[in-house]
């Protein structure tokens, strides 16, 4: 199976770092727009591979698409991060122009790839993708609830002093602070993670996940990479290695939870075709109304993407 990762910038080489390291595929294609950039990255996964032990092969690639040739999957990462003070949607202008001729070069390579958007605004760089590549919608979604779940499972962990690998956990929406964290599906070993914490402390770490990726951007003065760059691996190797894992996806609704046209995440099952099937949960008011506010906001931005040209 090959791999393409547009973008060696810090998703992007992390996301192809495991890749390589979890020998997810045999080869992972690095691209960047900067000259040498992508095959410095690509050159120094390679000379870890005998301290690893891996045999995944990382090839580098300065805008050569050739490269990239019949990618079974391709993640997109270039676009520019987020500074202190922004927020995911203050990116669109830039990132649509960079994800629009991006995905142009993607389709002219690999026609009949799955793609992984990661770019922010996602959900709405999800919506350009779609549009560009005119793909099916089970071929083209975008990473953010393995994200934004595995924040809020390792806040939970965190404060209920037990190993995050025993936290499961769902969420809705979009990716950004109207995202919808769902109590009601998250368990500690099976156990209701409600008669494990008091309401007061999980609302806290429910609002907390929200503003997760500013609170990183405060720290760094960019935006995170290892967790993005591992949870778009995690979607990755699902699919490649059709595990149908059911993992949060942000994809293009039509009807599903009662809303038509709006890229959101979901629960779905990911397997070699794309997003083989989407769960649709039994929620109540108050999630259902958690959901709307979330279509509301990223239907504004996607209605910005439709007034500067797609
Ligand atoms: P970065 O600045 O480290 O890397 C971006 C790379 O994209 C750079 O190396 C740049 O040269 C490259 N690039 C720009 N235009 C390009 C083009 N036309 N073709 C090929 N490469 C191009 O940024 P970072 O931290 O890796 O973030 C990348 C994107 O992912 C940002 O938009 C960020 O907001 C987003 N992000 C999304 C997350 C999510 O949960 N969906 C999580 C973390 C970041
Ligand atoms: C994050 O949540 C910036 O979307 C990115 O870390």
């Amino acid at each position: 199976m090959k791999v393409t990762v547009v973008g060696a910038g810090n998703v992007g080489a992390t996301c192809a770092d495991v890749l390589a390291y979890r020998e997810i595929v045999n080869e992972v294609v690095l691209l960047d727009i900067r000259e040498g950039f992508a095959e410095g990255k690509a050159l120094d996964v390679w000379q870890k591979a005998p301290i690893d032990q891996y045999d995944t092969r990382t090839v580098g690639s300065t805008n050569d698409y050739s490269k990239t040739a019949g990618s079974d999957v391709v993640v997109i990462t270039s676009g520019l991060p987020r500074k202190p003070g922004m927020s995911r949607d203050d990116l669109i202008g830039t990132n649509a122009g960079i994800v629009k001729s991006v995905t142009e070069n993607v389709v002219k390579h690999s026609p009949n790839c799955i793609i992984i958007v990661v770019s922010n605004p996602l959900d709405v760089m999800t919506y350009q993708a779609h549009l560009v590549s005119k793909f099916p919608r089970t071929r083209i979604m975008g990473m953010a609830g393995i994200l934004d779940t595995a924040r809020y499972r390792a806040f939970l962990a965190e404060a209920l002093n037990v190993s995050p690998k025993d936290i499961q956990a769902m969420l809705l929406g979009g990716h950004g602070d109207t995202m919808v964290p769902l109590p009601r599906y998250t368990t500690v070993s099976g156990i209701p993670v409600t008669e494990l914490i008091d309401e007061a402390k999980l609302n806290a770490i429910i609002e907390r996940t929200k503003v997760g990726g500013g609170e990183l951007v405060k720290l760094m003065g960019t935006s995170a990479w290892y967790a993005p760059g591992s949870a778009a691996a995690q979607m990755v190797e699902s699919i490649v290695k059709d595990q149908r894992r059911i993992l949060p996806v942000c994809i293009q609704l039509k009807g599903e939870y009662g809303i038509d046209n709006c890229y959101l995440g979901v629960p779905a099952v990911l397997g070699k075709n794309g997003v083989e099937k989407i769960i649709e949960l039994d929620l109540n008011q108050q999630e259902k109304a958690l959901l709307e506010t979330s279509r509301k906001h990223v239907k504004e931005v996607m209605d910005v993407l439709d007034k500067i040209g797609g």
